[in-house]
């Protein structure tokens, strides 16, 4: 067998055509192929990086190998990424590489293998598109009918398939529900299916993420150990599925749910699957969260290379109670602790069906008089006296049946013919047709008519707040029902698309009851996520370290809000509040008005401190130290610039238990040659922590780590049994 380097860390080195063995290298990874034309393509290695004489050794030990993108009709029973039926009613498929091309897409290097069929006009490119730079390779194929007069149906349409060899494998995910959203889940491989999917239809995050981390040496830990990250990018229903039978193969498969999805492809057209994120990394599950955020600021998220402002959001301070006054008090409270934009959420719009709760007025996108008579206009000079920008909530995709909208358009909702629909929220809620191109020019229309009218809003709070109860059209034809979750998503993006060329400035949260679109799908146009509805500081460690595996911090509103909680009514100190929220993007979801001067002030200063961090926070890279999940009555990450010259260090306990033993925590990421001064941030106590002011070389911090103390200092009426510390680390 010819053995020929392809692709080297993004580099063309020779002619690819010629090429039996496809090399896509990234400074810590290696992904392996045979591609010897008229034969299946074959895996030969997904992992740490191999020389040509380990891929020489691993072929002739792999003998007739694993099919790469395996096709369904001709391998048996095996689990396959490709399925069609062909114009005759033939359902197999007998797919055999036809070339290997390079070029470039998105800023990296894409190395494609065409796979042919052998009997029908129908080929499959396969495409591995790397970025050396941040150890990802993304791939995704695209299916070619090559027949001029007939259409075929596609049943199966993965993304990738990736074989992992037999062993003590072990895969952590994401699972939650509304208000609990992103739960780390972590359990060893055995034998069977295992499958992460969700078919919400449009929020596909709330219940199982489409992201996993396959970890290959036992039990994940976060420091140690060889772990695969995988990252579905795709904003709708998918299955992530792990089969493992009796070969020497985990057998995972990636892609959008194909159930009740079966997709008719017209002739001489192409379905592009979504793509598969993968990285690997011989540094535990925090080095693959660690190529995932830089990838992902770099590469994916709008924005990633912005600094997030610190705002206020108007939900839980006033819910649905907006009154010009009540916002216009609020844009006061936030400028004068310092934050740099307010929100103004749910409740300002409806005239006929005005929005005073859940139950009316989506889909009519006017300002209500009643509530602001001067309207945005007058909101937005409000917040510009007050020196801070203003943003406004929508949620665009979805109508009540108390609306305008809906009274007018009754075809725009999606539901089966002949069929009352099931409402969502409010019980008249329902969800517009995407697939509809009427409906995606309205949904951009309410972006532009906010847009053009008032250049100077600076943030959206885009929400979408019910799932697809209703399966039906009212726009595809009868034998073109089962494209509906998947051209919603399509309409979805393609709205996106032409809000973002025209307004590529705006920042835009994704908001889905919460958490739900948190997803490199959906983030290529979003600049963050709000994490979750859940504001409870203590579950919001748990939710933001399971969100971290995937997502920088910069991506994760989270916000200081009132106590007792408004979801579970816990009772926590502002102190533990505030430490919690600045180790994401920080904000507000209270009511300055209840809080005290001295509340307030405290606030005030933890935003003033808050902003000489934040580039350490929202850019840097993150060490996840102690696990909440762990149960050792704490919790601590810490994130340091990529020059290591700076690190903040979270600390928070996770339960409040009498003479409780806590571990000394150690520190990751730092420079060991070099001296760090400690300075703590939001400091409460009446004595400075030992450390305060000095100075420790990054080998002594990360070695045996600070000692904390497990309470604050403070005087009886204070005194409190939470206790969290945010340090920070300045190297000399
Ligand atoms: C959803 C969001 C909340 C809030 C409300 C408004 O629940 O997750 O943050 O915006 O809608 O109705």
């Amino acid at each position: 067998m010819k053995l020929l380097t392809v692709l080297l860390a993004g580099v063309m080195a020779v002619t690819p055509a010629v090429a039996d063995i496809i090399r896509i290298d990234t400074p810590s990874s290696s992904l392996v192929l045979d591609a010897r034309k008229g034969k299946k393509l074959k895996h030969i290695h997904y992992g740490g990086p191999v020389s040509d004489d380990d891929v020489a050794s691993l072929c002739d030990a792999l003998g007739d190998g694993v099919t790469s993108y395996p096709d369904y009709g001709m391998l048996g029973p095996a689990e396959t990424a490709v399925s069609a039926i062909m114009p005759d009613g033939n359902r197999s498929l007998d797919l055999r590489v036809d070339g290997v091309s390079a070029g470039d897409v998105d800023g990296g290097k894409v190395t494609t293998v065409t796979l042919r069929d052998t009997a029908y006009p129908f080929s499959v490119d396969i495409n591995y598109l790397v970025y050396p730079g941040e150890d990802v390779i993304e791939t995704w194929a695209d299916i070619n009918n090559l027949d001029k007069k007939n259409s075929i149906i596609l049943t199966r349409f993965a993304s990738g398939y990736l074989p992992v060899r037999y062993g003590d494998v072990w895969v952590s995910h994401l699972y939650g529900s509304a208000k609990n959203e992103a739960r780390v889940e972590c359990a060893p491989l055995g034998h069977g299916i295992r499958m992460i999917r969700n078919r919400d239809g449009v929020r596909n995050a709330h219940t199982s993420h489409s992201e996993v981390m396959i970890s290959l040496d036992g039990k994940p830990s976060e420091r140690n150990g060889r772990v695969i990250g995988a990252a579905l990018c795709y904003s709708g229903n998918y299955k992530l599925m792990f089969n493992t039978d009796q070969s020497n193969w985990h057998h995972f498969i990636a892609g959008i749910d194909e159930d009740d999805s079966e997709y008719h492809l017209d002739p001489e057209t192409t379905f592009t699957t979504p793509r598969l994120a993968l990285t690997y990394s011989d540094r535990g599950l925090g080095g693959v969260s660690r190529s995932f955020h830089r990838w992902g600021r770099a590469h994916k998220l709008a924005h990633g290379d912005r600094q997030r402002k610190v705002l206020l959001n108007s939900w839980e301070g006033v819910y649905f109670k907006i009154t010009e006054k009540g916002m216009a008090d609020m844009m006061a409270d936030i400028a004068s602790m310092g934050g740099e934009l307010f929100v103004m959420d749910d409740g300002w719009f409806g005239v006929e069906y005005p929005r005073d709760n859940a139950k009316a007025g989506l889909g009519d996108w006017m300002v209500d008089r009643r509530k602001l008579p001067h309207g945005i206009r007058g909101l937005l000079d409000t917040a510009r006296r007050n020196g801070i920008d203003f943003g406004i909530w929508i949620e665009p995709e979805m109508v009540n049946t108390a609306s305008r909208l809906y009274r007018e358009h009754p075809d725009w909702v999606l539901k089966p013919a002949n069929r009352e629909p099931v409402y969502g929220r409010g019980g008249t809620q329902l969800v517009l047709d995407l697939c509809n191109p009427a409906v995606q020019d309205f949904v951009f229309n309410i972006v532009d008519t906010l847009m053009t009218s008032y250049p100077d809003i600076d943030y959206i709070k885009w929400d979408a707040n019910m799932n697809i109860k209703n399966h039906g059209s009212q726009y595809l034809p009868s034998d073109r029902q089962s494209h509906l979750f998947i051209d919603y998503h399509r309409g979805f993006v393609s709205v996106l698309e032409r809000i973002r060329a025209k307004y590529p400035d705006v920042t835009i949260q994704a908001c889905a009851s919460g958490g739900a679109r948190a997803n490199w799908g959906t983030l290529p146009w979003f600049d963050e996520f709000w994490v979750s509805d859940n504001t409870d500081a203590l579950q919001r460690v748990y939710m933001q370290w399971g969100d971290s595996y995937f997502f920088p911090a910069m991506t994760m509103a989270s916000h200081i809000s009132a106590s007792p909680n408004h979801q579970t009514q816990r009772r926590i100190p502002l102190k533990y509040r505030i430490d919690v929220a600045m180790s994401g993007r920080l904000g507000m979801e209270i009511q300055p008005r209840d809080m005290t001067d001295d509340e307030k002030a405290m606030c005030r200063r933890a935003i003033a401190e808050y902003k000489t961090v934040r580039h350490v926070i929202q850019s840097g890279d993150l060490y996840r130290l102690q696990s909440p999940y762990d149960d050792k009555g704490v919790a601590s990450l810490l994130y340091v610039t990529p020059a290591r010259d700076e690190a903040v260090f979270f600390w928070w306990k996770t339960r409040t238990f009498f003479a409780d033993q806590l571990p000394r925590v150690t520190m990751d990421g730092l420079d060991p040659d070099r001296r760090y001064r400690v300075t703590e941030l939001n400091r409460i106590d009446n004595k400075p922590l030992k450390s305060e002011g000095k100075v420790y070389t990054g080998r002594f911090l990360m070695d045996t780590g600070l000692e904390i103390p497990p309470g604050h200092d403070l005087d009886k009426p204070d005194r409190v049994s939470w206790a969290s510390r945010v340090i920070r680390l300045q190297a000399l």
